[in-house]
Parts: C-alpha cells; sequence; structure tokens
C-alpha cells in the first residue's frame, strides 16, 4: 500500500470516527454497565468452545483495526485485558473516551496493521480478534497473517469475521432481487472507490475516495496456513450486520440484514474463522 492510498484511507476512517459515536449505540454501552454488542455476545459464543472455561476473562485479547472500541469494550466487560489497535487517530481519540464514560480499563495503541509488530514491541496475547470490514483495507494479507501468528502466543486463538468475498462482489446498483457480480472476487490490486455516502450519517463525507483490496477465500486462507496457523473452525452466514444492499431484509434476529427470501440461500453475506497457534 503507497502513502497516498493510506492517507485516503486514514482520513475517511478519521471523519467518521466522530460520526459512529452516535450510530454504534455507544450511550447504551455507558448507561448499561453489564452491555456489550450483539457482536461481541455472538463472538463469545462461537470462541467459547475453544476457550479455557468458556470465558475470555483473564485473557489478553488483542482487536485488530478496533475503530473506535466499541466491540473492544464489550471483549473487556467479559474480562479479557484488552488492547485494541487502528491506524486512525480519531478512531482512537472517541475509543479512549468512551472507555473512560463507560468506566472500562482498555489500551489503544495506534499503528498500521503492517506496522503494528513494532509499534506492540514484543507484545504476546492469548486471543486475536478482528472482525466486520476489517479485510477489504488490506493489501498484503501474508504480512497480516504473520502479524497474527507473531502475536499470538503458543496455543493462542485467533477470530476473524468478516464480509464474504462472494457479498463484496455482488453489485450494488443492480435492481431489487437481481444478484449479480460487479467487482472482482479476486484480489487485482488497489481499487479506488469514490463515495460521500457512509453507513452511519445522511451528511455526505469529505474525503470520498478510498482505495480497497478484495480478497478471494482462497487467499485469505491460505494466508493463515503459510503463516502456520491450525483452522478449526470455519462457518458462513446468510446476514451481515449491515446493509450491504439498500434492498436487504432485517435478519430474524433482528440486527442483522438479509437478502429477500427468494434469493437467501444462493450467496454467502458474511464468513468467520477460528484458527490456532500450535502449543
Ligand atoms: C469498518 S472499521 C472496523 C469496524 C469495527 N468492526 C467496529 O465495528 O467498530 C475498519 C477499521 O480499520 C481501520 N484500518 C483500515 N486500514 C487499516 C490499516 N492498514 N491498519 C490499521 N487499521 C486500519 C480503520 O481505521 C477503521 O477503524
Amino acid at each position: 500500500m503507497d502513502e497516498t492510498e493510506l492517507a485516503l484511507n486514514r482520513a475517511r476512517w478519521d471523519e467518521v470516527a466522530e460520526s459512529h459515536r452516535l450510530s454504534y449505540d455507544t450511550q447504551a454501552l455507558i448507561d448499561q454497565p453489564d452491555r456489550i454488542s450483539e457482536q461481541v455476545a455472538a463472538d463469545a459464543e462461537l470462541l467459547a468452545p475453544w476457550l479455557p472455561g468458556g470465558s475470555v476473562a483473564g485473557l489478553d485479547l488483542i482487536h485488530l483495526q478496533c475503530h473506535i472500541g466499541h466491540d473492544s469494550l464489550g471483549w473487556a466487560r467479559l474480562g479479557a485485558r484488552v488492547t485494541g489497535l487502528d491506524m486512525s487517530a480519531e478512531s482512537l481519540r472517541v475509543a479512549r473516551e468512551l472507555a473512560a464514560q463507560a468506566g472500562i480499563a482498555a489500551e489503544f495503541v495506534q499503528s498500521t496493521i503492517a506496522r503494528a509488530g513494532e509499534a506492540l514491541a514484543g507484545r504476546s496475547f492469548d486471543l486475536v480478534y478482528t472482525s466486520v470490514g476489517v479485510l477489504c483495507w488490506l493489501d498484503d494479507l501474508d504480512g497480516w497473517a504473520k502479524l497474527i501468528a507473531q502475536l499470538l502466543r503458543p496455543g493462542g486463538l485467533f477470530l476473524v469475521r468478516d464480509d464474504h468475498p462472494m457479498a463484496a462482489a455482488l453489485d450494488e446498483t443492480a435492481p431489487p432481487g437481481e444478484l449479480r457480480l460487479g467487482w472482482p472476487y479476486f484480489n487485482v490490486g488497489p481499487i479506488s472507490e469514490e463515495s460521500t455516502a457512509d453507513y452511519s450519517s445522511a451528511t455526505p463525507l469529505v474525503n470520498a475516495k478510498t482505495w480497497e483490496w478484495a480478497h478471494s477465500l482462497g487467499e485469505t486462507i491460505g494466508a493463515l496456513l503459510r503463516a502456520g496457523l491450525i483452522i478449526r473452525d470455519y462457518q458462513e452466514y446468510q446476514s451481515l450486520p449491515w446493509r450491504r444492499l439498500e434492498w436487504m431484509e432485517p435478519a430474524d434476529d433482528g440486527w442483522r440484514y438479509a437478502l429477500p427470501r427468494a434469493v437467501r440461500d444462493r450467496c454467502p453475506l458474511e464468513f468467520s474463522l477460528i484458527a490456532t497457534k500450535a502449543g
């Protein structure tokens, strides 16, 4: 990733950090001492069979690309010692404020994924977590996977949950009900996107241009295997926590979105993968 691509992406994430404070229901996190996000609740359940005593309590957890720390703070509420890492200074400013307002202890480190090894200076963790809208911002998945292997202690656990690359390839301009491919499934290098819209706010964004990367499942899974990680679980889902296509419908669980029933079984929307580092 060159410096221009990185700077544009960082500017976008810095710009949206403050509006995400409102759209992420952060007030509930502050007001309700036992509140955690639906995402963290679901992922804690997914991880439970792999965790000592079924819980993250007492574990050192790093949340990569933690954004405003909404989910990082949820993991801390479940008893993990949490470090959140993100390249966006504004996101981390909001994350630190939220932690203080909610009275939750968590550390936030500013770094790109590419530089995270240096930024964390030899630290290691029991659990590496990253989820929802993360892989498309990274150009080098081999570097990402090596970082995860480096950060994990022997026997440590890794969970990634993200948009399924088939869902990412869907054409958002297709008419309602029509599944049409409009974006690459495979990594073709940086893809420039130009949009003043953000899922959180009606106000047009100033930083419209971003650079993203498509990653096939083969690329993601291959990178993790080449880094020496052992894949323990892989799942695909018919819903997503955001409205990838305008005509998606609220899913049965009430907090995610799914394709209309007529085409729901045609395309996976999200995947999760659990891996471990050999003990
Ligand atoms: C979609 S958000 C993640 C949202 C998170 N799942 C949540 O719900 O809060 C993507 C995050 O990745 C961060 N990011 C993008 N590229 C990055 C990079 N190369 N290194 C580190 N962080 C990066 C952005 O700053 C942003 O906070």
